[in-house]
């Protein structure tokens, strides 16, 4: 048995920079200058990079790289991106998208200087460009900002842009990384929001050991048998549960399928989430999911 139960996932909790009420410019700008020294700091930027390079190792060298970083926050990544093909003696071109326009207003005023990169205004879960029109996508820190359904909804969309890959990049939910996050945003951080949001974003990824496609009665029995022997199982399903399904998610009804769900964290082992509905259209081809 484990020392400590799995860190808890916190659902339907919002980041104060995904909440209703508008931050201040200035707030903002100080949250997401932190967010970008955390990670040229702490690694991120390089996760990110070392993953680029090896996703456009293949490209001819005379061919102009187009990458989608999709939430882009202070766009920090983007400057790196264009830093690197500029030592490299590439073309680039970066396009910084976010859904927020104010946080836009930061990230232009972090990248002047960077004609390279261009900016949209506009929603992850249905992004404004033509399928295949990039090379690659890329996703730092943005994931956990979602809840599971829409966060296949994203994998498809980032899938769908790009021709060569993607690349997300997120944090993993763990005690042990909710203590360090606590302890970094109180020592390397100005910003109030970044100080909350920090240890808050950690408790917000959803963990699978495994991920079964599909809750007919294999996938099912399937995902039960897996957690019962002690792995986080993610059960996903394109077809939406019945409303009749009991809250407490004691029970699982999806088309054609009854089941019992039984419970493997009381028997001693982990838990099955169950993402379903009818935009989750797995069988079109599952992401990879790092
Ligand atoms: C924690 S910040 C990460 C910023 C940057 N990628 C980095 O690593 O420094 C997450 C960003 O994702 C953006 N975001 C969250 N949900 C989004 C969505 N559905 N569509 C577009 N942007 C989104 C937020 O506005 C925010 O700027």
């Amino acid at each position: 048995m484990p020392f400590l139960p799995p860190l808890a996932r916190a659902e339907g909790v919002l980041e104060l920079i995904d909440g209703p009420v508008p931050i201040p410019f200035a707030d903002m700008t100080c949250c997401m200058k932190d967010i970008s020294r955390l990670n040229a700091l702490f690694g991120g930027r390089l996760i990110t990079m070392t993953h680029v390079k090896r996703l456009l190792a293949d490209l001819p060298a005379s061919r102009t790289i187009t990458v989608l970083d999709v939430g882009t926050g202070a766009g920090d990544i983007p400057c790196a991106l264009v830093r690197w093909a500029r030592r490299e003696g590439r073309r680039m071109r970066v396009f910084a998208l976010d859904r927020d326009s104010a946080t836009l207003q930061v990230a232009a005023q972090v990248v002047r200087g960077y004609p390279e990169i261009s900016f949209i205004c506009g929603d992850a879960l249905s992004l404004p460009i033509r399928p295949g029109s990039v090379d690659l996508t890329i996703s730092a820190m943005t994931l956990h900002h979602l809840e599971p359904d829409a966060g296949v909804r994203y994998l498809a969309e980032l899938d769908a842009a790009a021709r060569l890959g993607f690349i997300v990049n997120d944090l993993a939910r763990s005690h042990i990384a909710h203590v360090v996050v606590w302890l970094i945003t109180r020592v390397f951080t100005r910003s109030a929001i970044a100080k909350h949001d920090g240890p808050l974003s950690v408790r917000a990824p959803l963990h699978a050991d495994v991920v079964v496609v599909g809750a007919g009665p294999a996938g099912s029995a399937a995902a039960i048998l897996v957690a019962e022997r002690g792995w986080a199982v993610t059960l996903l399903e394109k077809a939406a549960l019945l409303p009749d399904e009991p809250p407490d998610g004691a029970g699982l009804l999806v088309p054609g399928l009854a089941f019992r769900r039984r419970r493997p964290r009381a028997r001693g082992g982990r838990s099955i989430s169950v993402v379903a509905g009818p935009g989750n259209q797995v069988d079109q081809g599952l992401p990879p999911i790092a």
